[in-house]
């Protein structure tokens, strides 16, 4: 981990007592100046602010910050850095925290102001992690500048490692990552509904499948994020179709799935 350091913006985050926002407030709140928490009730915002020890701001001020992290659902992303983009002082930043690019970045770069910086982040892991040493994030710079490169640096200050991106590869990549991962896992949760309705399967469970169990319990927790990627990734579709048509293609064992299976991890693994 490099050198921390504390630099003295402030950093408003809206959607800040969400489960991404709520962590992504007590992850900066010793790197930062000020971190404030802003929420459409006031009253939460309060309730948020102090149960992660930073401040809170009104709805109507949360544009004033020198940063200002969007973490709304999915679909609310873009008319909500648009309101407060148009309101934001020239260099200061903009950053969305969605899961899904496209659609989004371009229209929020369309209608904010060019003195606005903005960067279309993707944190690659959950409202669940303590702290982000180790964790992987993509960063799509819209609207690069000086205070973009401070908030990286931010985050690899803070051990996380990011990695740059366009918002068409994050999409490519991330229907493989999550589409695809996130819907063999719903396919499977059918199919056990489907098999096994009343077995009384819980002293059975292997310390495999209880790995699956976590995952299936983490989707269930994060279903408005889950369910928003499935519909809006763009390359979604035809994810699930593959899977569909492999599925059906592998309706008889072949033994020929272990030199797959081989492949699939050095496909996950090797840089
Ligand atoms: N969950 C994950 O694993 C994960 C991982 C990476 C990235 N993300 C991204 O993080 C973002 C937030 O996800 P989350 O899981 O933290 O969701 P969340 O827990 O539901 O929090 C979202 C917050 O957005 C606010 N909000 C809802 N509708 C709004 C609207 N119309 N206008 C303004 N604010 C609104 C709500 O705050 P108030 O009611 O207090 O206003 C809510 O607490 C999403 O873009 C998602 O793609 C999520």
């Amino acid at each position: 981990m490099q050198e921390r350091s504390k630099s003295k913006f402030t950093v408003t985050v809206v959607g800040g007592a969400g489960k991404m926002g709520l962590l992504l407030s007590k992850i900066l709140k010793d790197r930062v100046g000020a971190v404030r928490i802003s929420s459409r009730d006031s009253m939460r915002a309060k309730e948020a602010a102090e149960s992660v020890g930073v401040d809170w701001v009104s709805n109507d001020q949360a544009h004033t910050s020198d940063i200002v992290v969007v973490s709304v659902p999915i679909d609310q992303t873009v008319e909500v850095c648009q309101n407060l983009g148009q309101r934001m002082n020239a260099q200061s930043l903009l950053v969305d925290i969605t899961s899904v690019k496209t659609g989004i970045t371009d229209a929020v770069v369309g209608n904010t102001p060019s003195s606005v910086e903005y960067l279309s982040l993707h944190p690659l892991f959950g409202p669940q992690v303590r702290d982000i040493r180790g964790r992987r994030c993509i960063a799509v710079e819209a609207r690069g500048g000086p205070l973009t490169d401070k908030f990286l640096k931010i985050l690899s200050e803070c051990g996380a490692s990011v990695r740059k991106s366009t918002a068409e590869d994050h999409d490519k990549a991330m229907a493989v990552i999550q589409v695809l991962h996130h819907h063999a896992l719903l396919a499977f949760s059918s199919a056990l509904n489907k098999v096994a309705p009343n077995m009384g399967l819980s002293e059975y469970v292997t310390e495999s499948l209880e790995k699956t169990l976590q995952n299936l319990e983490s989707m269930q927790l994060n279903w408005q994020t889950i369910s928003a990627i499935q519909k809006c990734n763009p390359y979604a579709q035809q994810i699930r179709e593959a899977f569909a048509q492999t599925s059906n293609e592998m309706l008889s064992f072949n033994e020929n799935s272990r030199a797959k299976l081989q492949h699939a991890i050095s496909l996950l693994r090797s840089p």
